[in-house]
């Protein structure tokens, strides 16, 4: 009789660690499957394994500083955008009804030449985007820079630099002027933005960045 109990002591025994054991290995299972999830997302936002890029326009160099901080931290390779004919002051007199910056904008066809091109365009999958705000929108010459290229499958993440208004409707427009392209929201910095402004920025777009 003590003999029968001893051996069905060791069966329920068995039984409890076979159950643990089985319990244990669809944790793994889950787990596996919670991090492939994880990394199919990422495939579909801006990880593709291509290059960055950070192209910008800046007037007077406060879009510039903010693009400059954007490539140190992504690694990206860095355009200007540069007029072919670039802008003097008069130009850019805001106070001027009549100035080159107020009369482009307020031209819907107008679309300032740039000097120079991007010729491996294809190599980017994720291109930042940085402007000033200029009457409250994207100087036209981001209008001549986003119909010169095919975003078609790129993630496009707009950023632009102001006295004080919001980005608003300026990355929507330049939208409008792609197709296929997946647009991140966009960020709004004062000129002066520091470093880690602009880094808390780039975290939270919970994209990783190819150099
Ligand atoms: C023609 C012109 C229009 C501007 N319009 C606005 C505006 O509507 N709202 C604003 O907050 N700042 C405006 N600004 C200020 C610029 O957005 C701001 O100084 C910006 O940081 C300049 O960037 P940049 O140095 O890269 O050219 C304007 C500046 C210029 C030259």
């Amino acid at each position: 009789m003590k003999h029968l109990y001893l051996v069905l002591s060791a069966l329920l025994i068995a039984c409890f660690l076979c159950a643990c054991a089985s319990g244990g290995d669809k944790e793994t299972v889950q787990n596996t499957t919670a991090v492939q999830e994880a990394d199919k997302t990422s495939e579909n936002t801006a990880d593709k394994g291509g290059k960055t890029l950070v192209a910008y326009f800046s007037a007077t160099g406060n879009t510039k500083a903010v693009a400059e901080k954007i490539g140190e931290t992504t690694g990206a390779d860095i355009f200007e955008i540069v007029p072919a004919v670039p802008y003097t002051e008069a130009d850019l007199n805001y106070g001027d009804d009549n100035s080159r910056a107020t009369a482009e904008q307020n031209d819907d066809s107008a679309r300032p030449e740039i000097s120079g091109a991007i010729e491996n365009m294809e190599e980017y999958d994720t291109v930042f985007i940085g402007y000033p705000i200029w009457w409250g929108q994207a100087p036209k010459i981001m209008y001549t820079f986003m119909e010169s290229y095919d975003f078609n499958g790129k993630t496009v993440i707009p950023f632009c630099t102001s006295g004080s208004s919001p980005i608003g409707s300026s990355a929507e427009n330049m939208q409008s002027l792609t197709t296929g392209a997946n647009w991140l929201e966009g960020q709004r910095f004062s000129g002066g933005a520091g470093e880690d402004e602009i880094n808390e920025w780039i975290d939270s777009l919970g994209v990783s960045f190819a150099e």
